[in-house]
């Protein structure tokens, strides 16, 4: 064997064993800690310790990381839009402007495990580095002169991906309009026609093999039971044993949409890829000392016996959250609303509650039909804040109100009690770029 083949040939040992080295301790749970450069990021904390969710191949680089990456997130990036989507840059046209910033990779902009350089949303860049590709803005748009490049994706002006609010045809199109709306309602929801509802049953026709009068009375009360639900269709699912808290399994046999939402938010996260149920001990946010400790399911928010929406939209959250912003809704205008509304002196859709802003309901074609559910994901319009504008705030107020309302870090703080401080210059650019 000749001296070069054999060097070549230990050092592809070496590299082999070194790479199953660090590959078998990447999947040791107790050795994880050492290999972690930083913290995780805000939005991915609670998956930390399950590598292999990103990398999905210990020998694997960037490639595919980027892959799991659009695994959990490419449906959301397609539903809004994407301003800046891959196949922009694979388009020959603009090859150039990938050797200053590889945009056809996730990780070039999001990277993990460096807390200290890591802006909201998971951004690793300086927030300027939109000027790698726009630096001749002020000549393209004189409008923009003078303008830093640390402010394009400020609030109300640009964002990376999601536009649908702030594009300038839209804009234009929707730069008239009160304050508050005439009509200043919410859509009503419709019911999930797709389940199929049984002829309904009485309390006698329960069969579940020994039930509290408690349990019955309020079972016999609920939709369920008039839907045809019996005990057993939740506590032993396809035959099973009874188990007194049968988890999402409870559920999921029949309202599949929902737990499709739940499980793509950041309250199913963990269930979504096997890590058990989400604990208020595990998050980062404020919660009460005394939240609910056995983790978020179905039956967190809905009573499972009582399922009623209302009770839902505002007291199951309270129990758990407990930020400045959560309780500062109690005093707000919009918490009024709610109030009369439950009281019958506003048409329903009329309150504004958690729920409204954060799980909109929305429509969906359903066996040709148009049906409105609610949106179970309650991250997919949290941030940035404008995909609320749309999906939310526009149902009662007008665009410019939306816009500059949600750029008011106080107003989010008091949980939008008092008018914006500032007007966002945004409409009137495009309005006064149709008149030159
Ligand atoms: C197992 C699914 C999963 C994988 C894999 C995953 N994410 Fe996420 N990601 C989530 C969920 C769930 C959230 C929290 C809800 C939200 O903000 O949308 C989130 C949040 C985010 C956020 C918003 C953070 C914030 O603070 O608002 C960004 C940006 C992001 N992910 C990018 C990525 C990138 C880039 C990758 C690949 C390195 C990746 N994600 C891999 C599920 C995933
Ligand atoms: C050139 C930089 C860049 C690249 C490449 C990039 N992002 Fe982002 N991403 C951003 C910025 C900046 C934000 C902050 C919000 C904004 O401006 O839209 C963001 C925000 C997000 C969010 C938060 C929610 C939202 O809709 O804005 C998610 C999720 C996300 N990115 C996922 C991804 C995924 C998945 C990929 C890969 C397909 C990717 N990003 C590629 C820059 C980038
Ligand atoms: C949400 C997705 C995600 C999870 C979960 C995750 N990583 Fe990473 N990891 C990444 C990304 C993205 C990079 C690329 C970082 C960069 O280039 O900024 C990375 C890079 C690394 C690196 C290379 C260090 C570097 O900065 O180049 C190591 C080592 C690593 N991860 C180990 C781990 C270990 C160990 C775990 C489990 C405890 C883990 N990762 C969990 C996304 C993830
Ligand atoms: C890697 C290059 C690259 C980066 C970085 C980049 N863009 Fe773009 N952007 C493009 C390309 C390519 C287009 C489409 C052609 C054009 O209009 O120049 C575009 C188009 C746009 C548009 C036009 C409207 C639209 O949605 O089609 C806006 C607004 C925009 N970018 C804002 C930004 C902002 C804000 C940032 C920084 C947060 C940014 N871009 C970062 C390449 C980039
Ligand atoms: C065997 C099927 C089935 C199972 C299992 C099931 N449901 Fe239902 N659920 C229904 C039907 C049918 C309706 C009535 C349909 C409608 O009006 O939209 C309904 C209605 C609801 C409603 C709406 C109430 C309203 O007033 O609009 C909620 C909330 C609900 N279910 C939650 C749950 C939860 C939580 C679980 C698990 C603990 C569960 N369901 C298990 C079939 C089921
Ligand atoms: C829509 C699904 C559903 C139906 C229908 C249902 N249950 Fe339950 N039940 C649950 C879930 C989920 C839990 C566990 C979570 C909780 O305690 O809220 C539970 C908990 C229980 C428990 C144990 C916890 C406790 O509260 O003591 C008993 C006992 C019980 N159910 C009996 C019944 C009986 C009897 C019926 C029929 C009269 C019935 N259930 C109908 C979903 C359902
Ligand atoms: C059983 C407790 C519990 C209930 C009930 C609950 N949540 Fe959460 N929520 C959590 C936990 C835990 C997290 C993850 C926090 C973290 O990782 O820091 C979370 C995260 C969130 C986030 C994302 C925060 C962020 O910064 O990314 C929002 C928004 C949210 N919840 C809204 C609601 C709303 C609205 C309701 C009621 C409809 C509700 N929650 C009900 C426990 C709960
Ligand atoms: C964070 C709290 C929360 C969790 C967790 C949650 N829901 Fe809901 N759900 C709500 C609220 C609030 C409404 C009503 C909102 C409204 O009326 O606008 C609702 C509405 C519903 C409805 C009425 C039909 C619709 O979608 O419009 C069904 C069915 C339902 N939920 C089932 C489920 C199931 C099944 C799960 C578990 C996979 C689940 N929910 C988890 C808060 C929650
Ligand atoms: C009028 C709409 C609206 C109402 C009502 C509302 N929120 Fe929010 N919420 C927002 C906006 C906007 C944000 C900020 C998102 C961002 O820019 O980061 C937010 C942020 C949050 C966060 C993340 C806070 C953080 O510090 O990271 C949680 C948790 C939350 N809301 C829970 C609730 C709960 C619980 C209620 C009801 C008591 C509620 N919200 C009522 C619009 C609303
Ligand atoms: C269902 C209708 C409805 C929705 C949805 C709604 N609002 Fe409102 N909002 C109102 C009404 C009505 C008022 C006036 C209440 C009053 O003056 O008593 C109001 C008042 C306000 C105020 C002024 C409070 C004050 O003290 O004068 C702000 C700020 C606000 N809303 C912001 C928002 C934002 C931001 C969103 C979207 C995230 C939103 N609203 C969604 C109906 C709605």
């Amino acid at each position: 064997m000749s001296r070069k083949l054999s060097i070549w040939l230990a050092w592809l040992v070496l590299c082999f064993s070194l790479a199953s080295y660090f590959g078998y301790q990447m999947f040791l749970e107790e050795q994880k800690p050492d290999f972690i450069i930083g913290e995780a990021t805000h939005g991915h904390h609670q998956i930390e310790m399950s590598c292999d969710t990103c990398h999905t191949d210990p020998f694997g680089g960037e490639e595919v990381i980027h892959d799991a990456c659009l695994g959990c997130h490419q449906e959301e990036l397609k539903t809004s839009h994407d301003s800046h989507p891959i196949k922009k840059f694979t388009d020959p046209r603009n090859a150039d402007r990938l050797e200053k910033i590889n945009a056809v990779s996730c990780v070039t902009c999001h990277g993990e495990h460096k807390q200290d350089q890591t802006f909201e949303m998971g951004v690793t860049l300086p927030d300027d580095f939109c000027y790698e590709c726009h630096a001749e803005i002020a000549e393209e748009r004189p409008s923009h002169e003078g303008m830093g490049f640390d402010t394009c994706a400020s609030a109300g002006c640009h964002n990376y991906h999601d536009n649908r609010a702030l594009y300038e045809d839209f804009l234009l199109s929707n730069n008239e309009g009160p304050m508050i709306k005439a009509m200043a309602q919410v859509l009503a929801r419709t019911g999930t026609q797709s389940i199929e509802r049984k002829a309904s049953l009485s309390i006698d026709q329960a069969d579940a093999p020994s039930a509290s009068p408690e349990h019955l009375k309020e079972w016999s009360e609920s939709i369920h039971a008039t839907a045809g639900v019996n005990c057993t269709s939740c506590h032993a699912p396809q035959g099973q044993a009874w188990q007194d808290d049968p988890g999402l399994a409870a559920c999921n046999s029949c309202h599949t949409h929902e737990e499709k939402g739940f499980l793509a938010g950041k309250h199913g996260m963990k269930l979504s890829i096997g890590l058990g149920k989400m604990t208020p001990a595990t998050g980062r946010a404020a919660f009460h000392e005394n939240a609910d400790t056995t983790g978020l399911d179905c039956a967190s928010c809905h009573d499972a016996h009582k399922p009623e929406p209302k009770l839902a939209a505002v007291e199951s959250c309270t129990s758990c959250h407990n930020d400045t912003h959560t309780q500062n809704y109690a005093n707000s205008p919009h918490a009024e609303l709610w109030k009369q509304e439950l009281k019958g002196e506003l048409p329903a859709g009329s309150g504004v509650t958690c729920a409204t802003c954060h799980m909109p309901r929305e429509v969906h074609k359903e066996f040709g039909e148009e049906v409105v559910r609610v949106q179970h994901n309650q991250s997919m319009n949290l941030r940035p804040n404008e995909k609320m504008i749309r999906s939310v705030c526009m149902d009662c107020h007008s665009l410019s109100f939306s816009i500059d309302a949600l750029a008011d870090e106080v107003l989010i703080e008091n949980n939008f009690k008092g008018l914006p401080s500032q007007n966002i210059p945004s409409i009137q650019m495009v309005l006064d770029r149709e008149t030159k």
